[in-house]
């Protein structure tokens, strides 16, 4: 996931910037059941949008494409996690 999500400790035999890619199935009732809205495995993301935007390594393109893409796409893409 890149440098930015590292924390340099390797677990295993996945390094320091390697993480488990989590189930997105309902991640919209995050506040609801967990009464908090942070995410990734630290949670330093205070949003969907903060979440994604920390993407990198492999998933870089993919961020890089919701950075770029219409603002009502990137509001239609949070929407659409906010209802898994
Ligand atoms: C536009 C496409 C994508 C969206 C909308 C998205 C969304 C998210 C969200 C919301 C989280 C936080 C989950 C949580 O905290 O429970 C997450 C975490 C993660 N995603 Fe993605 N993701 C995308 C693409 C990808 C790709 C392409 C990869 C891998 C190549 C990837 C790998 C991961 C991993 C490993 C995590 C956990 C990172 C951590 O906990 O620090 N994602 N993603």
């Amino acid at each position: 996931m890149g440098e930015g999500l590292s924390d340099g400790r390797p677990t295993g035999s996945a390094s320091g910037n390697e993480w488990k890619t989590p189930p997105l199935w309902g991640i919209g009732l995050t506040e609801t059941v967990n009464n908090h809205r942070f995410f990734l495995h630290d949670g330093r993301a205070r949003g969907l949008l903060e979440a994604v935007l920390w993407h990198g390594g492999e998933a870089e393109a993919a961020k890089t494409r919701v950075v770029e893409m219409p603002a009502k796409d990137r509001a239609n893409l949070i929407r659409f996690l906010e209802s898994l």
